[in-house]
């Protein structure tokens, strides 16, 4: 399958391990709730890889020396509700001044459109590199509508993470906003009726607070 150029998969071995858990049915939400945390981590980790730096003065206890440390303000953790708090945990472990945003987005179960019902940025946000958190990317519609509102509130530097995303759904937001890249532990070839992407890994904001 051949992807456009804005959707990264990670393929580290680590990321790939803990993914084919929270597939299997069997585990259980503490621990789904843990590999999230985890992949998350680990997108992160990738998605942060050209993150600003400057060299700054320090002594270590032997000599001076100027040594690198990233520029400006910190990153915005923006995760859509409420299955994207999980997996933001991770990017906040590894950037714990990040500020955190929020994003509130519910699927229209007839049309499968995104209903946005709350949104809280920082005023800042046109001058920090933003990451986006959704587990599923499967229509699309969320995202997208989740990026459309940071774009509207001034964000310019904006990354999205998820755990898998659809074909279908990869290939719509790279049209749509084909400036934001996409980190995704995989890419599943199909959509269900529902919108649930197959095989995938159920519901993702069930599955991470035992909801059902
Ligand atoms: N949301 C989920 O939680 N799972 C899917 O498969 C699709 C959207």
């Amino acid at each position: 399958m051949s992807l456009p150029h804005s959707i990264h998969v990670v393929t580290h071995p680590l990321v790939q391990h803990k993914l084919t858990k929270l597939r299997d049915k069997a585990t259980s939400s503490t621990n789904f709730r843990r590999l999230l945390r985890e992949i998350g981590l680990l997108l992160g980790y990738d998605a942060t890889r050209d993150l600003a730096m400057v060299d700054v003065r320090i002594e270590t206890p032997i000599e001076a020396m100027d040594a690198p440390m990233l520029d400006g303000k910190k990153l915005v953790v923006v995760p859509i509700l409420r299955a994207g708090l999980g997996l933001a945990e991770g990017v906040i472990d590894l950037v714990p001044l990040a500020r955190v945003g929020h994003v509130g987005l519910y699927r229209d179960p007839r049309t499968l459109q995104a209903v946005e019902y709350y949104l809280k940025l920082p005023q800042d946000i046109s001058d920090r590199d933003v990451i986006v958190c959704d587990p599923m990317l499967a229509t699309a519609h969320s995202a997208i509508a989740a990026v459309d509102r940071l774009k509207e509130s001034g964000a310019r530097r904006i990354k999205f993470i998820c755990v898998l995303g659809s074909e279908q759904g990869a290939r719509t937001f790279a049209e749509v906003h084909p400036d934001v890249p996409v980190f995704a532990a995989a890419i599943d070839a199909k959509l269900n009726d529902h919108g649930y992407i197959v095989p995938g890994l159920g519901d993702a904001g069930d599955r991470l607070f035992g909801t059902k």
